[in-house]
């Protein structure tokens, strides 16, 4: 990158008397981050170009002549024959300053009717909406991947939990399942986001609109907005698109984190519920034996990028006054960096999902112990007319003998059970298995393997529609 300073390089130097500092040039530039905004800043121009010619601003041989030039440009900085220039502050001027450098005059007539403020609010919208895509898409393979788990594993046993204590049976697939909700919930949100992102600022100029005579519905179209925005001073100083997005991969980094938080325990030797494959683990470099779940706790600690980058947004713009202030410089690092690790963790989730290994012995043995099926005895009684409160302390008491012998309701005799309330018969033996408990949880929402099926299918279905 050159770091020459001379006040006729800046686009901007006609009333300036000295030169800029050099380390004030440096601290106010960036084009050390937003170069990567290149493509779509090119793709704003030509469509602005296009827009001026057709409204007779630029002759139909300046508009091509800007285009051709503009395409040039797009070529030598993808064949890494663009010097990036510190000295000419950001993309914008960069490129336009390489344009006139190769097609004369005419590249000073691309900025008429624009500003960098409209101009650089239209090119992280366009950027925004293309991630979004890339963005969806990986959601998408990660969900697929999910339901396909949770097919396999619809009759998979395992404890469920509250507080971390075993509460009662359920289905692995069940548990997937509820993974799968999250997300799905994550990709409608992104999905509405698209929708404001998807507006036109282009024509709002520098912050009051311009005087040629533009048409900002035929840039619009030209770009693949929905429609242009409808207020010049909330075009160039609005980010809540930003924001917005920010905060929907907040919510999705949560989600992989508490995730994580669950493959990391599930993969030790104390739960040993799962197996993920070595490819997405590392090892120690002390302690031989160690198989390490890397992956899931990268994701769980980059969460704190990803929640850190939607404060910096909000706190960024919460004292700005109308319209476009240089602290909107600031809203790239966090919204590239959010980008990123959004892309990174999907991706790893997409590819190591499919690949978890379920121990249904483990599982099962786990699901065995903690009286897990303590609820589904208080509710035989119940259908046996008892009232629920005197079952539950029934029950109650059948699990201290238990804990006091070590051994599960499923273990005891049915003289030692019905020592315990006189309405308990042998029948009561289907209900104290583990598949007879959850099998009897067989309505919508319930963990019955059934209903696991039949969710999967709907989920299928709403995913190949949507
Ligand atoms: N690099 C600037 C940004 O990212 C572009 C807009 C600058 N506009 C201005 N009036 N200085 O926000």
């Amino acid at each position: 990158m050159s770091d020459q300073t001379k006040t006729s390089e800046k686009p901007w130097g006609g009333r300036f008397s000295e030169p800029t500092d050099a380390f004030v040039e440096r601290f106010t530039a960036s084009v050390g981050f937003d170069q990567r905004l290149y493509h779509h800043d090119i793709t704003g121009s030509i469509a602005h170009a296009t827009m001026l010619a057709a409204v007779g601003v630029l002759t139909d041989a300046e508009r091509d002549q800007i285009i051709n030039g503009l395409n040039e440009v797009k070529a030598d900085i993808e064949a890494g024959r663009f010097e990036w220039s510190v000295s000419l502050e950001d993309v914008h001027m960069n490129i336009e300053a390489r344009l006139t450098e190769r097609i004369g005059i005419t590249g000073k007539k691309l900025h008429t009717g624009r500003s960098r403020n409209d101009q650089v609010a239209t090119d992280i919208r366009l950027y925004l909406r293309d991630e979004i895509d890339v963005i969806a898409d990986e959601l998408k393979r990660l969900q697929t991947g999910l339901l396909d788990l949770a097919e396999r594993e619809a009759a998979t046993i395992m404890p469920g939990f509250t507080h971390l204590q075993t509460a009662q049976p359920v289905t692995f697939g069940h548990h997937l399942m509820a993974w799968y909700e999250m997300l799905a919930r994550d990709a409608e949100r992104l999905q509405d986001c698209r929708k404001r992102v998807n507006v036109l600022p282009l024509g709002a100029a520098a912050l009051a609109g311009t005087t040629y005579p533009i048409d900002r519905a035929m840039t619009a179209r030209l770009l693949g907005f929905d429609r242009a925005s409808e207020n010049s001073l909330d075009s160039v100083s609005d980010r809540d698109f930003a924001i917005e997005f920010c905060s929907f991969a907040a919510l999705l980094m949560t989600h992989l984190s508490r995730f994580s938080e669950e493959l990391v325990l599930w993969t030790s030797a104390q739960f040993d519920f799962i197996d993920l494959p070595d490819r997405f683990c590392t090892g120690s470099s002390i302690m031989p034996q160690k198989k390490n779940p890397d992956v899931p706790e990268l994701v769980r600690g980059k969460t704190g990028r990803v929640n850190g980058h939607l404060i910096s947004l909000l706190t960024l713009m919460k004292g700005q006054p109308l319209a476009y202030n240089k602290d909107n410089q600031e809203d790239k690092e966090p919204l590239f960096d959010t980008i990123d690790t959004v892309k990174g963790c999907l991706r790893a989730y997409a590819d190591m999902v499919p690949a978890i290994a379920a121990k249904a012995g483990p599982m099962r043995e786990a699901a065995k112990k903690g009286f897990s099926t303590a609820t589904d005895l208080a509710d035989y009684l119940v259908k046996k007319g008892v009232a629920f409160r005197d079952a539950h302390e029934i029950v109650g008491k059948a699990v201290a003998f238990g804990v006091a012998e070590s051994r599960d309701l499923s273990e005891m005799t049915l003289a030692e059970l019905a020592q315990f309330s006189d309405v308990i018969a042998d029948d009561v033996f289907d209900v104290l298995t583990l598949d007879g408990s959850v099998q009897a949880r067989n309505h919508l929402g319930g963990t019955a393997p059934d209903q696991v099926r039949a969710a999967v299918t709907r989920a299928r279905k709403q995913l190949l529609g949507g």
